[in-house]
């Protein structure tokens, strides 16, 4: 007969669990209540608190349709996101390609295709930028006919999806780098905006007195055969919260300034950024990455 108290019962939990078959599901399992036990008693949480700590989560889920994840905003406001996509990024290719960073929510499948030289703002204006560079491999060599995806705000610190119905796409487009890996294409500067506040995340990044806000930046998730999947953005070393990003997705690698200067700018005149992409190579089966998007998320079951 079981006779539990406060130091045998995480034990207990482990043994009930010990013939677990799939030996992964186990060990993150045991690993689960260990430390969720140790966090109880490090806090000494109590019961009314453990049932305010249920009510958030169930918040969260209540939050959630299929166009908002609110769980893997939780993930990012609490750095969990990053740090698993950190621990990936470090695992399972041959070298080291340009640093990753979220996808976030606002990715949408099938953006406007766009010419190289084009523009992704249609709907937008404000003040343009140009955004070029080179898609090489981890040694130089240029990868051909890259495909690139980009999207961000706008100078209103709006996504389409935010300022439009769905039927509208805007500040994002789909272009083919060309045989030499190079791309360039127009935008608007984007400027930083909060995550969504409207939820229990939001609430809670309230209750903790931070800012809430992204600084400036555009995603970029750039494709080609023989490659893993780069997921990243560029942030605006201009942005007053590029050193205090709510989900902790700015990487000094990552962070550009638009230039007037830059001798082979594509479109003189116009203030630019040059950014070189390195693709790695896959070395083994890959895997996701956390991102917040409901659509990449695999079905349940
Ligand atoms: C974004 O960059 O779009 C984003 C990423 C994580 C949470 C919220 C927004
Ligand atoms: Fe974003």
């Amino acid at each position: 007969m079981q006779d539990l108290d406060a130091n045998d019962i995480t034990d207990a939990v482990i043994a009930q669990m010990a013939d677990t078959p799939d030996p992964r599901l186990r060990e993150i399992m045991e690993a689960a209540v260990r430390h969720q036990h140790a966090f109880a008693r490090e806090v000494k949480l109590t019961p009314e608190e453990w049932l305010k700590g249920i009510a958030f989560a169930t918040a969260v889920g209540q939050a959630c349709t299929p166009y908002r994840q609110e769980f893997i905003l939780l993930s990012d406001i609490l750095g969990l996101s990053r740090l698993v996509n950190a621990m990936h990024d470090a695992t399972g290719r041959e070298e080291v390609g340009t640093e990753t960073s979220l996808l976030g929510p606002f990715f949408r499948e099938q953006a406007p295709k766009i010419a190289l030289g084009g523009t992704i703002a249609h709907v937008k204006s404000g003040p343009e930028i140009v955004l070029y560079g080179q898609v090489t491999d981890p040694a130089g060599k240029p990868v051909p006919d890259a495909q690139m995806d980009v999207w961000q705000t706008g100078a209103d610190g709006l996504y389409d999806l935010q300022a439009h119905d769905p039927s509208v796409m805007d500040m994002r487009g789909q272009l083919r780098c060309d045989a030499e890996g190079r791309f360039h294409f127009r935008t608007v500067k984007p400027i930083g905006y909060p995550i969504p506040m409207d939820g229990p995340v939001g609430d809670l990044v309230t209750h903790q007195n931070r800012h809430g806000f992204r600084p400036a930046h555009i995603h970029v998730l750039i494709s080609a055969p023989g490659y893993r999947e780069l997921v990243t953005a560029l942030y605006f070393g201009d942005d007053e919260h590029v050193d205090s990003d709510t989900v902790f997705g700015v990487s000094a690698s990552l962070v550009v300034h638009d230039r007037l200067d830059l001798p082979d700018a594509p479109i003189p005149g116009l203030p630019s950024i040059r950014y070189d992409f390195t693709l790695s190579q896959e070395s083994g089966s890959g895997g996701g990455r956390v991102g917040s998007d409901p659509s990449r998320l695999a079905p349940a079951g």
